[in-house]
């Protein structure tokens, strides 16, 4: 392990603690990764850190990152004995000078960087209104902002072959309600889409991910009516965990998908797709059954 990226902390640690609300035990391993360096924003819990396990258990360097000045335990326990290392880096994604930072001590690194998942993000669920304008701000700062600098500071270490994915949300596919959110969301469609045009002649590939309702800390707050909607409206008939995110989110990174750039892909057990047709389809099905059983 180089020492240029391990001022914070780094590990490829030896504990097992608990809460990696929705990581897989043990975490699924992917072909095509090992040996590769790949930088996750929000990596401290929730998808960040079952994306940092997924990518150690499959071989490669993870540099995690994330606002806590040290890496959280629950992050640890996670790559515990796996075969990758954890490079553990405090940064804050709207902040320039954190990810210039971060980029030299990476240009450091004989093997420059393969990936970057710009994963963290925050929800804010104020509607339009409600919002104040800090709260825009804010939201869109980390959720756009923040993937916009990360691919601006890391892509000219990386080399053809190399996979950039961002995690958007079902939310871009909608018109949900979280009306910062949801801007901030539909805005990196329109982000990912001009880098993996601007970087494809580089050979790097840019892809996006649009996880559903998805069980980790973000959703904890949230009122529980709302997951008992979602699974009314999702064909699978439940949340998802963080574990079938991060499997995705490898495979794009992975050399696996080596033609794929410029990619939409949801991970809401048919949410988005189904367009609300499932909620008629059971309402249709329940009178049906009634109407038989009054006959
Ligand atoms: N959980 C869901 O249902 C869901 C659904 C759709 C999309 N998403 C998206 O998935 C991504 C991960 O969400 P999650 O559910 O794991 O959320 P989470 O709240 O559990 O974790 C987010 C992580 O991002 C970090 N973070 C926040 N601001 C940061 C900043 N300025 N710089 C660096 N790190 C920062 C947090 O410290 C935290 O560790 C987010 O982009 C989110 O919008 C989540």
């Amino acid at each position: 392990m180089n020492d240029a990226v391990t001022n914070d902390a780094t590990r490829s640690s030896h504990d097992r603690p608990a809460d990696a609300r929705g990581a897989a035990r043990p975490p699924l391993a992917l072909p095509g990764l090992a040996g590769k360096t790949i930088v996750v924003t929000g990596a401290g819990r929730g998808q960040g850190l079952a994306e940092s396990a997924v990518l150690a258990a499959s071989g490669a360097s993870v540099v995690a990152a994330d606002l806590a000045p040290a890496a959280p335990p629950a992050l640890l326990e996670a790559v515990a004995g796996l075969p990758g290392e954890l490079i553990y880096r405090r940064l804050d994604v709207t902040s320039s000078a954190d990810w210039a930072d971060l980029a030299d001590r990476l240009a450091a690194r004989a093997q420059g960087v393969h990936g970057l998942v710009n994963n963290a993000g925050v929800a804010f669920r104020a509607r339009l209104g409600e919002i104040e304008r800090a709260d825009w701000d804010r939201v869109i700062g980390i959720n756009l902002t923040g993937p916009m600098l990360g691919m601006q500071a890391l892509v000219p270490l990386m080399h053809q072959g190399s996979s950039i994915v961002n995690i958007g949300s079902a939310a871009a596919l909608t018109p949900h309600h979280t009306a910062a959110y949801t801007a901030s969301k539909w805005g990196l469609r329109g982000l990912s889409s001009a880098a993996a045009t601007e970087f494809g002649g580089r050979g790097i590939r840019v892809n996006l991910v649009h996880p559903g309702y998805i069980e980790t800390p973000m959703m904890a707050g949230a009122p529980a009516v709302m997951a008992q909607a979602q699974r009314a409206l999702t064909p699978l008939e439940r949340t998802g965990e963080a574990h079938e995110v991060a499997a995705v989110v490898a495979f794009l990174l992975s050399d696996a998908a080596s033609y794929v750039t410029g990619a939409e892909i949801p991970v809401d057990g048919g949410f988005t797709s189904s367009m609300g047709v499932k909620y008629m389809s059971d309402a249709i099905r329940r009178a049906t059954a009634e109407d038989t059983a009054r006959s």
